[in-house]
């Protein structure tokens, strides 16, 4: 497989909460050599503090503005994959800034992987920390129903469901990587 990597735009992931930005887009980055940068960790390690403390003294209003200023920040960069938070392509015109500036690509997953995984990762999310079992697999039902119309905007879909073993991500990589990064196709260069 030859891939064809120079001066590529961003590519940013895109993709409800727990839908596997951060573990695929962390396995691309190991796998191509680009630069992984997650969204998330990029702010907390600006402001010095955690996504929770943030929402905390900030406001979630606070977040998504630091959110969509350093999402503009690594839109300049190149050779990056950007593994965005959740809520990032619904707020601003966040998602038109992705659109100019590189490829956004929407990582999809059922409604039973999200639950499956938000259960196991509610602590460190502020907006699903303090919710029951149900009220979770309620919340995504209704927020992914409101998000759709903002992660419609990418210009690609992805299915992101099997990443749950060390096999399962390399065969997903592979098949990112076939679909979107190699000379063939090479859907994503400028
Ligand atoms: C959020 C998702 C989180 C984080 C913040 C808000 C959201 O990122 O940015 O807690 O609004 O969906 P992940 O999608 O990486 O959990």
């Amino acid at each position: 497989m030859s891939l064809n990597l120079s001066l590529m735009r961003p590519i940013f992931l895109i993709g409800f909460m727990g839908s596997g930005k951060s573990t695929l887009g962390r396995a691309l980055g190991r796998a191509t050599g680009m630069q992984f940068i997650d969204l998330d960790t990029y702010i907390e390690q600006r402001y010095h503090a955690n996504i929770r403390d943030i929402f905390a003294s900030r406001g979630e209003d606070g977040f998504r503005d630091l959110e969509r200023r350093m999402l503009r920040e690594v839109s300049e960069f190149e050779d990056v994959i950007v593994a965005c938070g959740g809520g990032t392509p619904c707020f601003f015109d966040n998602m038109e800034v992705m659109n100019a500036s590189g490829t956004a690509i929407l990582l999809s997953a059922t409604h039973e992987t999200l639950l499956r995984r938000l259960k196991a990762g509610r602590r460190r999310r502020p907006l699903i920390a303090s919710m029951t079992d149900g009220e979770l697999s309620v919340f995504i039902g209704e927020a992914l129903d409101k998000r759709m119309k903002y992660y419609s905007k990418a210009a690609h879909t992805f299915p992101a469901d099997r990443l749950e073993s060390a096999e399962q991500i390399d065969e997903t990589v592979r098949l990112f990587i076939d679909r979107f990064l190699t000379n063939d196709i090479n859907c994503l260069q400028q």
